[in-house]
């Protein structure tokens, strides 16, 4: 166990110094009966997971969190949490930092075409299709770079300060937004999601089971599709990876 943020309320902070992934032990949590909000945080993981199986590059520097959450809505609506968490994040490095952090779908945030943070949602439900639980967890590159094209930091990008200052700033912006989410539904998670997220016609680029479609991001749908306008139709993406095709869109 390590000293944990100066505060963090309305939460059950778990503090590691090291752990394999915050992401399995929140899960780990979440399959012994933790409580909903229980956030736990480690300075480094060494078994750090990301999208699609990938490894997440994790050593001392950076903020690795998971969040543990029992919200009362079918699983199917469970993904939209990850908009809150990523337009969430996206307001804390901008009210720290001033950096013009981006959010590109579903939820990686970009400075000057440089991958500086991504999500992992994870959630089980029962046979009725309510949800049980959530793990939402999130990795920022802040002092470290990992060695992998496209990724960035934010103290490359000039910005000194702390993982757990940072936690400090995200954790009540995005419980804020978890709140608003719960009374009001999906419309006002999505509009601030928007107001953090690339312009909107930035070309992208996205790999489709099928094949790569290229096309202006035209923003996301009521549900949290990606909308992309391809010569004028507007297609709606629920999986795939995107990628940004010019840094100039990606927030210089
Ligand atoms: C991505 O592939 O972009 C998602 C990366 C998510 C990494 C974070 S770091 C904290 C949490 N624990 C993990 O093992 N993964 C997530």
């Amino acid at each position: 166990m390590t000293e944990g943020p100066e505060a963090l309320p309305g939460c059950h902070l778990i503090a590691l110094d090291t752990v394999g992934s915050t992401n399995e032990e929140a899960r780990r949590l979440a399959e012994a009966g933790a409580a909903d909000r229980t956030v736990v945080w480690a300075r480094e993981q060494t078994a750090g997971r990301g999208r699609h199986g990938r490894s997440w590059a994790s050593p001392p520097g950076n903020l690795y969190v998971s969040i543990l959450l029992r919200p009362a809505c079918p699983v199917a609506q469970a993904p939209q949490i990850g908009f809150a968490v990523g337009a969430a994040m996206a307001d804390a490095i901008r009210a720290l930092t001033g950096l013009p952090v981006a959010l590109k779908w579903p939820n990686d945030l970009y400075l000057g075409g440089e991958k500086l943070s991504g999500i992992l949602l994870e959630s089980a439900g029962d046979v009725a299709g309510d949800t049980e639980w959530v793990v939402a967890g999130i990795g920022v590159n802040v002092a470290f770079r990992p060695d992998v094209p496209g990724a960035g930091c934010l103290n490359a990008a000039g910005a000194e300060l702390q993982p757990s200052t940072l936690l400090e700033s995200f954790v009540p912006r995005f419980f804020e937004l978890l709140d608003v989410w719960s009374n009001e539904g999906f419309p006002p998670v999505r509009a601030a999601w928007e107001a953090c997220a690339l312009p909107l016609g930035s070309p992208l680029s996205v790999k489709l089971p099928g094949g790569t479609e290229a096309g202006g991001f035209a923003g996301i749908d009521e549900t949290g599709n990606l909308l992309l306008d391809v010569a004028g139709n507007t297609v709606r993406v629920a999986v795939g990876d995107v990628f940004p095709l010019s840094t100039a869109a990606t927030g210089a």
